[in-house]
């Protein structure tokens, strides 16, 4: 049986959000950020050991106590200059651990509202495709082309198009490869439909929010209120 393994890219400075500290060190529900991000990855049965990928000029990291957290995290001080080449450089210290046909699910440090009911639906949607997928949601707005002066010039039809989250979970052989052949992606399954395979869309919900601007830390935390209670 394939294992299940993740990498979690958290090298990032978190420029949109404009905080004085990257933003999934920022208190969130009684802990930082990416606490909770790791603490759902940690906490699923079926992942064998969680890596996350920190800048190596990370100062933050050090200052919490991660310990709770148990053994199956590991620190690796290797992010990169784009999120895909953390994940690369992630993937390369793995490459000890995992074998080609195992799976790897990425998931951002900055959604730290993932379930566990979700997490399952995608590795049980997964566990026999050929391909691999992604958690997605379709898109509920109607959309807007904009011109130069942010006029809106057209209405686009949004049939067929779905918001990409993640986790996305590949086989880390094909991710390795794919990823490595296209560096210029935003996320996993481009690399792998830049490879010509079509990655399976997981129907998610919007509670798995990625924290990008001020207003989605507030949503984060009622989420995880919510859950709580
Ligand atoms: N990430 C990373 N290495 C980078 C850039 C981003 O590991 N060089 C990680 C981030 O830490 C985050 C995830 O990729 O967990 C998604 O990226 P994003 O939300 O864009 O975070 P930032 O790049 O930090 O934010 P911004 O783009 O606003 O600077
Ligand atoms: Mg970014």
């Amino acid at each position: 049986m394939p294992r299940h393994y993740a990498i979690v890219p958290a090298a990032g400075s978190g420029a949109r959000f404009g905080a004085e500290m990257p933003k999934q060190y920022l208190p969130l529900a009684g802990k930082p950020l990416i606490y909770h991000t790791l603490s759902a990855l940690c906490r699923c049965e079926r992942i064998d050991r969680v890596w996350v990928v920190l800048s190596p000029d990370d100062v933050w990291w050090r200052t919490h106590d991660w310990a709770p957290l148990g053994s199956k995290l590991e620190t690796l001080f290797c992010g990169g200059e784009t999120r895909a080449e953390s994940v690369i450089n992630g993937l390369a210290v793995a490459e000890t651990a995992v074998a080609a046909d195992d799976w790897v699910l990425v998931h951002d440090a900055a959604r730290p509202c993932l379930s566990q009911v979700m997490l399952a639906a995608l590795c049980d949607a997964l566990a026999d495709d050929p391909v691999g997928g992604l958690l997605a949601v379709p898109v509920a707005d109607t959309l807007k082309r904009a011109d130069a002066a942010q006029r809106a010039v057209a209405t686009e039809p949004r049939d067929g198009l779905w918001q990409a989250q993640t986790p996305q979970m590949f086989r880390y052989g094909l991710l390795l490869q794919a990823l490595t052949g296209h560096r210029g992606v935003t996320d996993e399954a481009g690399a792998i439909e830049a490879a010509g395979l079509k990655p399976r869309l997981v129907r998610g919900d919007t509670s798995n929010l990625k924290v990008t601007y001020p207003a989605d830390l507030c949503l984060a935390e009622l989420i995880l209120q919510g859950k709580k209670r």
